[in-house]
């Protein structure tokens, strides 16, 4: 498909809007530093998630500035030169003429010239918008940048006054998704959910954790997908109950049940998935029973996914039915209210109900405004993950012990209906023991 850079540039223009409405000056968005596994192999690169946002380019080294000064608004980007000698050995280049041209910048620099040109770009701005703290080197350049403002003072420039956090404007923005945004990640959900239809057709008893991670990653990669959005969980019998279980080297067994948290990447969107089902292909008795009060948990929850909703709602949903579901199985006693009260469920469910999902797995955006949880609102998307994590005690039934069961769907909070982007995923018991028992 063709690189289209208008959702990117208009993205640009929106910030910059922001920006004057906050005194106006200049906004400084480096990418993504290349970073070092062992020796002189690097970890995969990838770009990073506010500049992707603001400008599409997805080579290393790389910074982007945004002015917004009176009515005028630039763009500036400065990225590596074209160099026959590394493109042999590295791939392409865009250059400086190239990104103008491809990516409509105003203008672009080489990335060596961005230590001395900043200060011009600084000089008589009110502000610089920065993310604080999120790169110390990338803090110091900012204060150099100042400071060598400050000692042109005499020649009648005057340094910006002020440095703000760029977060405060663009997380906002990132929270409510567009078109494009929208088509990367229900394709990165699609695949995602291919993926564990391949894994449920794949997982038997003797195979191993890793063995299923293979399949998963086969079906990203051959689809399209970029990477995983982040290290697959795949997860069987005791180890579910991990919640960041990520070794993925034991061995199926027969009674087990499966927990596999995992979604890819596409065009920096990720998908955040969760199923659990039976490795021999069907639900034994207390695995349904838990199975069915997660999903029921989950259901409630998507079903508070509504614009207007607070952003807790769909939590509180999950809880509400988890510590009532909890109630009946005889793994708490005692009244729902104070059970709830209490977080008495916090013992088999200790982690939140969902996160903002978008460019970043655990995305960007306020969960409250003023104190208060903020109501959802159209385009935004968030995942629902309630689940169960059942550890041997003396006071558990020792039917349930060692059983983890965790159901995650990506779903839009859409004007009608909840949009789930991850429905190609079997979560019904029905559906998912038909769909292993075909596996043969
Ligand atoms: N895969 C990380 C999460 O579910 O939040
Ligand atoms: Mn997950
Ligand atoms: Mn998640």
């Amino acid at each position: 498909m063709t690189f289209d850079p208008s959702p990117f540039a208009a993205r640009r223009a929106q910030l910059a809007e922001r920006m004057r409405e906050s005194g106006g000056g200049v906004a400084v968005i480096p990418t993504a530093r290349e970073v070092l596994r062992n020796g002189d192999s690097e970890y995969a690169y990838r770009f990073g998630s506010n500049f992707y946002y603001l400008s599409g380019f997805r080579e290393p080294e790389a910074t982007l500035l945004i002015i917004a000064d009176g009515s005028q608004t630039r763009s500036v980007l400065f990225c590596r030169e074209k160099n026959p000698e590394r493109e042999i050995w590295d791939g392409f280049r865009h250059g400086p003429d190239g990104a103008q041209a491809r990516f409509g910048f105003d203008e672009c620099w080489p990335i060596s010239e961005l230590g001395t040109r900043l200060p011009d770009y600084l000089a008589d701005r009110a502000t610089v918008f920065h993310c604080i703290g999120a790169d110390a080197s990338e803090d110091a350049r900012i204060v150099q940048a100042i400071e060598a403002v400050r000692s042109r003072a005499r020649s009648g420039v005057t340094p910006p006054a002020s440095v703000r956090d760029l977060r405060l404007l663009i997380e906002e923005m990132r929270l409510h998704k567009q078109d494009d945004e929208l088509i990367a990640m229900r394709r990165a959900a699609q695949i995602s959910s291919d993926a564990h239809r391949r894994a449920m057709r794949f997982a038997r008893p003797g195979c191993f954790e890793y063995q299923v991670e293979a399949e998963l990653m086969h079906e990203f990669l051959s689809q399209g997908a970029q990477a995983a959005a982040y290290t697959p969980i795949v997860a069987a019998g005791a180890n579910a109950c991990v919640l960041h279980y990520i070794e993925n080297r034991t061995q199926l067994r027969e009674g087990d049940l499966l927990l596999i948290d995992a979604g890819c990447e596409v065009d920096g969107y990720a998908a955040d998935i969760t199923r659990t089902f039976p490795v021999s292909g069907r639900f034994s008795g207390p695995q349904r029973d838990l199975y069915e009060l997660v999903l029921a948990a989950e259901m409630a929850a998507i079903d508070k996914a509504r614009p207007g909703q607070a952003y807790n709602a769909y939590h509180d949903a999950a809880v509400a039915v988890l510590t009532r579901g909890l109630i009946d199985l005889g793994l708490l006693a005692g009244e729902l209210d104070t059970l709830i009260e209490t977080k008495a469920y916090n013992r088999f469910y200790m982690h939140s109900t969902g996160h903002w999902l978008g460019l970043d797995v655990h995305d960007v955006g306020r969960y409250k405004i003023d104190g208060g949880w903020r109501p959802l609102a159209e385009n935004q998307v968030l995942t629902v993950e309630p689940g169960l994590y059942i550890r041997p005690a003396d006071d558990v039934p020792e039917h349930f012990w060692n059983i983890g069961i965790r159901i995650e769907d990506d779903v839009r909070v859409s004007a009608g209906e909840p949009e789930i982007l991850s429905h190609g995923a079997p979560k019904s018991i029905a559906d998912i023991e038909a769909l292993m028992r075909d596996r043969h």
